[in-house]
Order: structure tokens, then C-alpha cells, then sequence
């Protein structure tokens, strides 16, 4: 990845992973012999996704005052309860029967999940200026780079991919010490 976050305002960043985010859902509903693979590549793009949003961008939102707060709530609920399917779907079989009567409920929370925030959240992140809101880009591009969303493209050696394998809620973990240590 060339290093250009400077120049990247979070809301194109959020908006091209929500298109991202889309695409693998309607790949993992159609199945198929790569639906596993296809599968780990969605939960490492939401763990990046949902973990920049809630590290990077929801603080200064509910510092803009009620409204800001209220938006964050709702949005935060959703997340958990994402999470939640996440972490059931990722313990089964995605060829199973299962699996497949599971999803379509879980690829529609995480749509309207991403529609919300287009709507109720962009615009509050619009009050932020530009260094702000480049600012808070850099925080996804960091965690992308920690939880690179294809690293099956990766050398098998390498520590950060194998590190990045694990369960969704590994992920998480990581990406959060990611961008927890560029603050600190
Ligand atoms: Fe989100
Ligand atoms: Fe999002």
C-alpha cells in the first residue's frame, strides 16, 4: 500500500469498504467450493472495519453532543450483535445446511448496518474538518495493514498474516492494539 493517508478523508475510506463489504457478502451467499476462503476474507475486512470505526472515528462523534451520541449507540448495538452471528457462523461448516439458512439474516443486518451509517453517520463525521477526518482515515489504513483483508495473497511465513488467521475475535484484539499504540 503506497502511503498516501494524508490525502484520504475516512468517509471515501468507510464508503469503498462498505462496496468491499458488500461484494463478499454477495460472494459468500452464492457459495460454492470458495465460500470458506471468501468467508475468512469478510471477517477480516469487518473485524479492520468495525474495530477502526469504533477506535477511530465513534469517540469524536459522541463528543459532538447528544445527537452524535445517540447515533453511536445505535450503531454500537448493531456492531455487537453482528459480532455475535460472527462469531457463530465462523464456527460452522460453511457448506452445511446450516450455514446456508443462517447468512441471508446476517448479510442483511451488516447492509442495513452500512446504510445507517451512510446516512446518520457520514454526515456527522462531515462536521469534523479535513485533518480530522484524514486523521481518522489513517487509522483504517493502519489496521489494514495489521489485518490485511486477502492475506492468503501473503507469504506463508509471514508472522502478521499467520498472527491475522485466527478467530474473529483475535482479530479484533489485534487491530485494537494496532491502533491503541499508534495513540499512545
Ligand atoms: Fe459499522
Ligand atoms: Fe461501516
Amino acid at each position: 500500500m503506497t502511503d498516501v493517508a494524508n490525502d484520504q478523508d475516512v468517509v471515501s475510506v468507510i464508503h469503498s469498504q462498505h462496496e468491499e463489504i458488500e461484494r463478499l457478502l454477495e460472494q459468500v451467499s452464492v457459495g460454492g467450493p470458495g465460500r470458506e476462503d471468501v468467508f475468512d476474507s469478510l471477517r477480516r475486512l469487518l473485524a479492520v472495519h468495525e474495530t477502526a470505526e469504533e477506535m477511530a472515528v465513534y469517540p469524536s462523534l459522541r463528543s459532538l453532543g447528544d445527537d452524535g451520541k445517540a447515533v453511536v449507540e445505535a450503531r454500537t448495538s448493531e456492531e455487537d450483535k453482528a459480532k455475535k452471528v460472527l462469531a457463530k457462523l465462523e464456527g460452522m461448516d460453511k457448506s452445511s445446511a446450516e450455514f446456508t439458512r443462517e447468512f441471508p439474516a446476517f448479510q442483511a443486518d451488516v447492509k442495513s448496518h452500512a446504510a445507517s451509517e451512510e446516512a446518520e453517520v457520514f454526515p456527522l463525521i462531515l462536521r469534523t474538518d479535513q485533518k480530522g477526518r484524514a486523521e481518522m482515515a489513517k487509522a483504517f489504513l493502519l489496521a489494514e495493514k495489521m489485518a490485511p483483508t486477502h492475506a492468503h495473497r501473503m507469504a506463508p511465513e509471514s508472522a502478521t498474516g499467520n498472527m491475522l488467521m485466527g478467530p474473529f475475535v483475535a482479530m479484533i484484539d489485534k487491530v485494537r492494539d494496532a491502533i491503541g499504540n499508534r495513540r499512545d
